[in-house]
C-alpha cells in the first residue's frame, strides 16, 4: 500500500504546518519531563529521541502510520521466513543466524537452525585450530596475518566490527582488508606480508564479484610466486566464505576450507554468517557469539515491543518524518567512539543499498522520497569538518549521535573532554543561539555600533536541528550486536512503509555490465568509438596516456 494513501499520512501532512513552527527549545522549557517521555532504556543502551521536532501527538500519528501500513505483519513475515524479497523470490533470514539453538525456523519445510549451528561449529573448530597453533602455514609457521578479500557486504560489516572490537582482539593476529580492485590496495597490503604466515579469506556470497575474484587471483599468484610453495599449499592459506561451492572449487579452494551461507542472507546483512569469519578469528568465537546474542536481543525487542517503545521502529518513523514531511535529503551518523569510526561507511551500504529504490511493491514509480543519503564521520573530528553546515547551513540534517559511557582506555580526562563535546553538540543543535543571546555575547566582548551590527547575523544559530542520542555503557560485542541489529531493523521499517523492496540491489548491475564490456576495449590499441562522445573521449585519453 502506498503510504501517501493512508489516513495517517494525510493527518501527518495536516500536522506538518503546525509542526514546522515548533521550537524544540520551547518544548523543553514547557515540559520538564520531555526526556522521560521521549527516551527508552533497553539493556545497557539509552536511546534519547527527545531532541526531535515531535510532540506526543505527532509520535502517535507516526505510530498510526506504522499500524496502518501493517508493519506488525511485515515484521512477522520476515522473522517467519516468508519470501519477502519478492524480486529475487527469497526469504530474508539474517535474524535466524543469531537465533538461539533451540529456535525452530522453517524454510520450505526445513528447519534451518541445524544447518546454521553446523556452520557455526565448523567456524568454531577452525578458529580454535588457528588460535591454538594447530592450523599452521605450509612451512610450519604460525599464522600471524589474515587478509579478508571481499567487497560491499563481504567487507564493510566485518571491517567495521573488527575495528569496533579491537580491544578484544587476539594478541599476535593482524587483520587486513582488501576490497577495492585498485591494484594499489592489494599492493600496499601484500608488501607487508610473508606468505608463510598469511591466511587469505576470500569472502564473496556469489563468488563472481569482479573486484574480489581479481584480488583473490592476485593474492594466489603472489602466494605461489614464493619458490617453496606449490598448489597443494593453497589449502593451508586460502579459505572461502560463500554460497557458491562450484565457483569456490573452480578457484582452487578445497570445499573443506569453505564456510557456507545461504541465499536468504543478503550481502549487507551477512556479517552474522560465515562472512563474519574474520571477526571470529580476530576476537575469538566467544566474542563472535556474544555479538550474535546481542543482535538477537534487539531482534526480540523489535518483534515484541509496542511501536511507541520500540527503538528501531521509532528511529525509522522519525526518519520518515524528516524525509517525507520536512524534505530532509540526508541523514548523518556520528559516532563519538573511535572504535566505531567505520560505522557510517557500514550504515551507508546497509541503508542506501536497501532503500535507494523508486519502484514500489505494485511495480509503480513512487511519488514520494525514499532512502536518504547516509553519511557521517566520528566526532570530534566531524566537528572540525562538516558541523558548520549542520549548525548554520541551509539544509535540515537529522543526525544520530552515538557514545559509550565507559571508554576502553582510561587516559587522563580524555573521556570527559570527549563526552563534553558529545553532550554539547546535540544541545547546541537543538537550542541554537537567539539574536538576543548573540547580541549580549558580542556586547560583553566590547563590540558595539557598526561592528556589532555587521557581525550579529553571523553569530545567530537557528537551532531546532534534530538529533537522536544513543548512549551505551561500553562497546562490548553484545552491545555492538544490538546497535547493528537496531540499524538493520530501522532500515526494514522505512523500506516497509515506503512500500519498496529493501532486500534486492538491481541498481548495482548496470555499471557492472558496462564495465565488463569496456574491459576488452582497454586491452587493445584501437581507438574506441562505440560509446557516447564523453565516454569515448575518456577511454581514448586513458589509452593514449597509459
Ligand atoms: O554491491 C553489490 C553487491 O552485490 C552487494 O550487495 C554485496 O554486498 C557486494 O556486491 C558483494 O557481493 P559478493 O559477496 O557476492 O561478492
Amino acid at each position: 500500500m502506498s503510504p501517501v494513501n493512508t489516513k495517517a499520512w494525510k493527518k501527518l501532512e495536516n500536522s506538518f504546518n503546525y509542526a514546522a513552527n515548533l521550537q524544540m527549545r520551547e518544548l523543553f522549557e514547557k515540559d520538564q519531563s520531555r526526556f522521560d517521555t521521549f527516551s527508552i532504556r533497553f539493556e545497557n543502551i539509552l536511546f534519547d529521541f527527545s531532541k526531535n521536532i515531535i510532540t506526543k501527538e505527532i509520535l502517535a500519528l507516526l505510530v498510526e502510520l506504522a499500524e496502518e501500513t501493517d508493519l506488525d505483519s511485515a515484521i512477522e513475515s520476515m522473522f517467519r521466513g516468508e519470501k519477502i524479497n519478492w524480486t529475487e523470490k527469497r526469504a530474508v533470514l539474517h535474524t535466524a543466524l543469531r537465533a538461539p539453538a533451540d529456535t525452530r525456523i522453517s524454510l520450505d519445510n526445513n528447519d534451518i537452525i541445524p544447518v546454521i549451528r553446523k556452520e557455526l561449529d565448523k567456524m568454531s573448530d577452525f578458529v580454535e585450530k588457528l588460535h591454538e597453533g594447530q592450523w599452521l602455514g605450509f612451512s610450519g609457521m604460525t599464522i600471524t596475518d589474515i587478509v579478508n578479500i571481499g567487497i560491499g557486504g563481504s567487507h564493510l560489516g566485518p571491517e567495521m566490527v573488527c575495528n569496533a572490537l579491537r580491544p578484544y582482539s587476539k594478541p599476535g593476529l593482524n587483520m587486513h582488508f582488501v576490497s577495492n580492485v585498485d591494484g594499489n590496495a592489494i599492493h600496499e597490503t601484500l608488501k607487508q606480508l610473508n606468505p608463510e604466515t598469511t591466511l587469505f579469506i576470500i569472502a564473496s556470497k556469489s563468488f563472481t564479484t569482479q573486484e574480489t575474484i581479481t584480488n583473490a587471483m592476485t593474492a594466489r599468484e603472489w602466494f605461489l610466486r614464493k619458490e617453496e610453495t606449490n598448489l597443494d599449499d593453497i589449502s593451508k592459506h586460502f579459505i572461502a566464505l560463500s554460497t557458491n561451492t562450484d565457483a569456490v572449487v573452480e578457484f582452487g579452494i578445497d570445499p573443506a576450507n569453505m564456510f557456507e551461507f545461504w541465499d536468504w542472507v543478503g550481502g549487507r546483512y551477512s556479517l552474522w554468517s560465515a562472512i563474519g569469519m574474520s571477526i571470529a578469528l580476530y576476537v575469538g568465537m566467544d566474542n563472535f557469539l556474544a555479538l550474535l546474542s546481542g543482535a538477537n536481543k534487539m531482534d526480540i525487542h523489535f518483534r515484541e515491543a509496542p511501536f511507541d517503545r520500540n527503538i528501531p521502529v521509532i528511529l525509522g518513523l522519525l526518519g520518515i518524518w524528516y524525509t517525507n514531511f520536512f524534505g530532509a535529503d540526508s541523514h548523518a551518523v556520528i559516532p563519538y567512539d573511535h572504535y566505531l569510526a567505520k560505522l557510517p561507511d557500514y550504515i551507508q551500504q546497509l541503508d542506501m543499498e536497501s532503500n535507494g529504490k523508486t519502484i514500489d511493491r505494485e511495480g509503480n514509480r513512487v511519488n514520494y522520497s525514499t532512502g536518504p543519503v547516509i553519511w557521517g564521520a566520528a566526532g570530534t573530528n566531524a566537528q572540525h569538518s562538516f558541523f558548520q553546515l549542520i549548525h548554520q547551513g541551509s539544509r535540515l540534517i537529522p543526525a544520530d549521535f552515538l557514545a559509550p559511557a565507559i571508554p576502553h582506555n582510561h587516559i587522563g580526562n580524555h573521556h570527559n573532554v570527549f563526552l563534553s563535546n558529545f553532550f554539547a553538540q546535540t544541545e547546541a543543535l537543538m537550542k541554537g543561539k537567539t539574536q538576543a543571546e548573540a547580541m549580549n555575547e558580542l556586547k560583553s566582548k566590547g563590540l558595539d555600533g557598526k561592528e556589532l551590527e555587521e557581525l550579529l547575523a553571523h553569530k545567530i544559530f537557528e537551532g531546532n536541528k534534530p538529533s537522536n542520542s544513543i548512549m551505551y555503557k561500553k562497546l562490548c560485542p553484545e552491545t555492538l550486536g544490538m546497535l547493528i541489529s537496531m540499524y538493520e531493523h530501522k532500515v526494514f521499517v522505512q523500506g516497509h512503509i515506503w512500500n519498496i523492496n529493501s532486500f534486492d540491489q538491481w541498481g548495482v548491475e548496470l555499471g557492472k555490465i558496462l564495465a565488463r564490456n569496456i574491459l576488452p576495449e582497454l586491452e587493445n590499441e584501437n581507438e574506441v568509438t562505440s560509446h557516447d562522445s564523453s565516454t569515448n573521449g575518456l577511454i581514448n585519453f586513458y589509452k593514449e596516456s597509459k
